[in-house]
């Protein structure tokens, strides 16, 4: 088992996509989500929050925050263009300049290499991940950061949220319009995707043994809508089906038993060939990481298989509703629950006794300055509190939890819901619209968890 770091990882979160702009400059090529459409009057990667130009004063922004560790995204695209998989040398002069300079100011970069996108061209050129290609072109990928990055980046995220990630914009499926054929697409793509997880592991052990490398999930935090035991019985199947089949993949290579008698009585298996079985059982990663915003209720419902249950998974006898119990928000219509936190990581430790680390955890806030020019972000201050509360118990009480990074440093750019939706300890002026200048505003939540980080998370 990976050793754990002698202190608690405090960091923050983003993606590539979602802060970088400069979305085809420097030999960038395309990315999914570079192309795919936006509505009328949302912000796209355009610009974001132009970090490509602003890298430097966002380090020094972390530095002032007191960051250990800033979990951040490599963009496919910027690194290796097309299909001619030629590394491109101005992209990853990008990253050396930012890696260096965290470095430099003593903040350890922990990257991400799939973040819910890919050069568009790949998509193109043979279908992306529905296709094995996807597989070689992934490891390439994976193969030309493990060996430039070596030494500097020691601890890799394979996948950021294997389950969005599959079902994301841009991979060629929108046309697919029966429920049914497109979940078929859905498992298949996500099995190729953990074929190619479990090849980069086992890469990466051969090229820099002293590195970590692990997963991250989006756990899923599902009650049961009532004490009926068929809402029981669905509020386990869709813990099942929307994290640990894929969390499963990820460890042990395979379905569990209950996963795969779900997925073969729907017809949704995945086509396999004879030499994955080595691939998928040859390694295993060294942590997990773990999203969490919200959790769910499933209530009983035979009804027709549709994507209505959750905006990624398709089912006939389930429904993801929210929670009565739970302060729902404009954003967190769902209702926030930290005890959900505490509860989804002991599942995750109990099922697959790795360390952790929360890779993203936050609070989505339509915000402008106040007259005085801050953001007092009160609410923010209390959800991250009583979440981070959840983890100091999980570390309290023995359980392997080695970082915790919010969800986001700085505010973003949504998956899908434009620049509205912003969860940062850091505000960027800018509207949907009008990228401005993008200035950096401390938001009120970027002192609190300053002194968070400097008291270990004691006495919040
Ligand atoms: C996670 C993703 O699912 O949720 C992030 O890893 C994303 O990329 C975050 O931004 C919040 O979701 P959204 O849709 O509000 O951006």
């Amino acid at each position: 088992m990976m050793k754990l770091p002698e202190s608690f990882l405090w960091g923050a979160s983003t993606s590539a996509f979602q802060i970088e702009g400069a979305y085809n400059v420097d030999g960038k090529g395309l990315a999914t989500t570079d192309v795919r459409e936006v509505p009328e009057g949302m912000a796209d990667t355009k610009v974001a929050c132009d970090h490509y130009h602003h890298w430097k004063e966002d380090v020094d922004l972390m530095a002032e925050l007191g960051l250990k560790v800033y979990r951040m995204g490599f963009s496919w695209s910027r690194i290796m263009p097309d299909e001619t998989l030629v590394p491109n040398e101005k992209g990853l002069a990008f990253y050396d300049q930012l890696i260096d300079y965290l470095l430099e100011k003593g903040i350890e970069p922990f990257v991400t290499l799939y973040h819910f996108e890919c050069p568009q061209a790949l998509v193109d050129a043979f279908g992306g991940w529905k296709s094995r290609k996807m597989i070689d072109a992934y490891v390439k990928y994976a193969e030309v950061c493990f060996r430039h990055f070596k030494g500097r980046v020691t601890k890799w995220v394979t996948v950021n949220e294997q389950l969005i990630a599959t079902a994301a914009p841009g991979l060629a499926m929108e046309y697919l319009k029966d429920p049914h054929e497109r979940a078929k697409w859905i498992w298949q793509i996500s099995y190729h995707v953990s074929l190619a997880e479990h090849r980069a592991f086992d890469l990466l052990r051969t090229i820099d043994p002293d590195a970590a490398i692990g997963p991250v999930c989006a756990i899923q935090v599902v009650y049961p809508a009532s004490s009926d035991p068929e809402d029981i019985r669905a509020a386990q199947e869709a813990e099942e089906m929307m994290e640990f089949a894929l969390l499963d993949m990820s460890v042990y290579g395979e379905y569990s038993p209950s996963a795969r008698t779900w997925l073969k009585e729907r017809g949704l298996l995945p086509e396999t060939e004879t030499a994955d079985e080595a691939v998928l059982h040859g390694s295993r990663p060294d942590f997990i990481g773990v999203n969490y915003y919200f959790s769910t209720c499933a209530k009983y419902e035979q009804k027709p298989f549709d994507f209505n249950t959750s905006f990624f998974w398709a089912s006939d006898d389930c429904r993801i509703i929210p929670n009565e119990n739970l302060k729902k928000t404009e954003w967190m219509n769902m209702g926030i629950d930290p005890q959900g936190l505490y509860n989804g990581m002991r599942k995750v430790w109990e099922r697959y006794r790795l360390p952790m680390i929360v890779t993203e955890n936050g609070m989505a806030v339509s915000e402008t300055p106040d007259e005085d020019g801050r953001i007092h972000d009160t609410y923010r201050i209390e959800y991250l509190r009583d979440h981070i509360n959840a983890v100091m118990r999980l570390r309290e009480e023995g359980y392997p939890v080695f970082g915790y990074c919010p969800w986001s440093f700085i505010d973003v750019l949504s998956s899908h819901q434009g620049f509205s939706k912003r969860y940062g300890l850091v505000f960027i002026d800018r509207t949907e619209t009008d990228p401005k200048d993008c200035r950096r505003i401390k938001k009120d939540s970027f002192r609190w968890y300053h002194d968070v980080i400097e008291k270990d998370g004691r006495d919040l």
